[in-house]
């Protein structure tokens, strides 16, 4: 692909959608430019063959497709110093910062671009994030670009802006619940007799597999969880038990207050 691409703000998403993208192939190093303030920090990227600046600028003006990945408290003034050097019928704008709308951003702006909205995970540093996209104003081509970036950096879906918030607990915050529940897991591994290590591993793979079968197979977890268990056996027995203590109910209350939480600012 020849679209080049400027990804304002290398911090950790920036760095990593970069890292992303150039370890894919999908996009040439040549064809990135990556910026901070102190530009340090990005030599690895710089010795790689991606551009690197501290003049967001010229990476806005070098761009077809330009990635806001500053915090959420910076995009204003970040979109605002860069406006100058945008024109709605040459980049595109994709923004990952958190919590700010696409009407926030087109309100900064003089004529009406075409903006994305995105929201990845923390496995993004390792090519795994679930990416949510919205979008305002975009054609068919431009949405199978963004979706392609993204799908090089994990798996991508399109939703409704309004289910942003949603998509920051379910496909965001679910990476710590992932994380909890995998915690659990090892704790009770070493109680029934692993170590740590041995308990970590066997969590963390069963986990892994479990979620590929799902994937892969595109079945429903009921229907795994009827391979697993023997009438009478140990599976169907603790995972009663785990019911009866609240396990799912427990998930899909945390996942509401999360919800809440972000929705209503409790
Ligand atoms: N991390 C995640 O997994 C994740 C997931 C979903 C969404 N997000 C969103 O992604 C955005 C970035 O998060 P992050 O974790 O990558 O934050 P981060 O590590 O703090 O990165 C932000 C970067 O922006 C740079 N920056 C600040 N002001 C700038 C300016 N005026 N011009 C150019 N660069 C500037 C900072 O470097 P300098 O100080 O050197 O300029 C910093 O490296 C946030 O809006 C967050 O809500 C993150």
């Amino acid at each position: 692909m020849s679209k080049k691409i400027a990804i304002i703000g290398g911090g950790n998403l920036g760095t990593a959608i970069a890292e992303g993208l150039m370890n894919s192939g999908f996009v040439l190093a040549q064809d990135i430019i990556i910026t901070k303030r102190n530009t340090e920090t990005l030599a690895s990227l710089k010795e790689r063959g991606i551009q690197t600046s501290n003049n967001n600028n010229e990476a806005a003006a070098f761009a077809d497709y330009v990635i806001l990945a500053v915090k959420p408290f910076q995009l204003k003034e970040v979109l605002t110093g860069i406006k100058p050097h945008l024109k709605a019928n040459k980049q595109v704008l994709i923004s990952v910062a958190t919590g700010v709308w696409i009407k926030e951003m087109q309100d900064l702006l003089d004529e009406p671009f075409t903006i994305f909205r995105v929201m990845p995970n923390t496995a993004i540093a390792i090519q795994q994030s679930m990416t949510c996209i919205s979008h305002h104003n975009a054609n068919a081509s431009q949405m199978q670009f963004v979706s392609q970036v993204f799908n090089q950096l994990g798996k991508s879906v399109y939703i409704e802006e309004k289910l942003m918030d949603a998509a920051t607990v379910l496909g965001a915050c679910g990476t710590a619940y992932a994380m909890r529940y995998i915690r659990a897991n090892i704790q009770g591994g070493i109680e029934i007799g692993f170590s740590a290590a041995t308990a970590s591993l066997i969590a963390a793979q069963t986990v892994k597999g479990a979620a590929e079968l799902l994937l892969l197979k595109n079945t429903h977890p009921e229907q795994e969880i009827d391979k697993v268990t023997t009438p009478k056996g140990c599976t169907i027995a603790g995972l009663n038990e785990m019911e009866h203590q609240g396990f799912s109910s427990s998930l899909i209350k945390g996942i509401v207050t999360s919800y809440r939480k972000i929705v209503d600012g409790m």
